[in-house]
């Protein structure tokens, strides 16, 4: 979704009216069916500033019929972007509706997959990791990324399938709100979801998460060499 407000021209999305500051927030989706090369479909938490901006990405990136779609997610921090993961799902996104799901708290970001766990992004701050500090919207969007999204932009979309649909579903949010993006964030271990059971991955949540890594993984920055020599600093060591 980065700086798709600059370039997206087609496309089109929704945001909370709220800022806010952690929390659980939950969404159904379902995602274009048949082909969808260049479609992508998102779910996520932004301020939507063109600078500085901090995020939090579910971006589905469409695929022509009969291809798997490839489930992106990113964590952007003050603008900086690059940490991108790819997944594979294990059911088909276009034929009915999953859960996904980010916990945002002062500990970790999950990003769930239904009840999985498909990516933890651990508060590192400590040792020289960039996490997110800033109030953020939750967002939804489906818009053109054929540059970009399908075989690196090799597949463009073939407007014969348009119109394109999303459907969104079951939203809920357990979050605190913050004024605006000037407010500070919610630490306070009083909000459920700041709680020590939330700080890290139960050993349920940790043996599912270690099964889609293990077997649905198609791309990690951490792991990427060509790109980061020597890993980022968030990156498992
Ligand atoms: C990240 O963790 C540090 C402690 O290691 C804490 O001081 C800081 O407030 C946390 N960051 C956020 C944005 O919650
Ligand atoms: C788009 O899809 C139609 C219907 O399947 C097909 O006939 C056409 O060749 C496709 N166009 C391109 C540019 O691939």
């Amino acid at each position: 979704m980065r700086f798709c407000y600059v370039w997206c021209t087609e496309g089109s999305g929704f945001a909370s009216k709220s800022y806010y500051g952690s929390g659980f927030f939950h969404m159904e989706m379902k995602v274009p069916g048949r082909d969808s090369a260049g479609v992508v479909t998102t779910f996520y938490m932004s301020q939507g500033k063109a600078q500085g901006n901090d995020e939090l990405d579910f971006e589905f990136l469409g695929n022509r019929e009969g291809k798997p779609y490839t489930l992106q997610t990113n964590v952007i921090v003050q603008g900086h972007g690059d940490r991108e993961q790819k997944i594979q799902l294990w059911f088909d996104p276009t034929s009915s509706f999953h859960t996904y799901k980010i916990l945002w708290n002062p500990y970790q970001i999950v990003f769930f997959v239904d009840n999985h766990p498909i990516r933890v992004f651990q508060n590192r701050t400590n040792i020289g990791a960039q996490y997110p500090t800033q109030p953020m919207k939750v967002m939804g969007s489906i818009w053109n990324g054929e540059d970009w999204a399908t075989d690196g932009g090799k597949e463009k979309i073939n407007w014969t399938y348009a119109p394109f649909k999303a459907q969104y579903q079951g939203f809920d949010v357990d979050g605190c709100t913050s004024g605006n993006f000037k407010t500070q964030l919610c630490s306070s271990s009083d909000l459920w979801w700041n709680s020590a059971q939330y700080q890290s991955l139960s050993a349920t949540e940790e043996s599912l998460y270690e099964y889609v890594k293990k077997n649905y993984l198609t791309y990690d920055y951490c792991s990427d060499k060509s790109r980061f020599p020597i890993p980022p600093p968030e990156c498992p060591h």
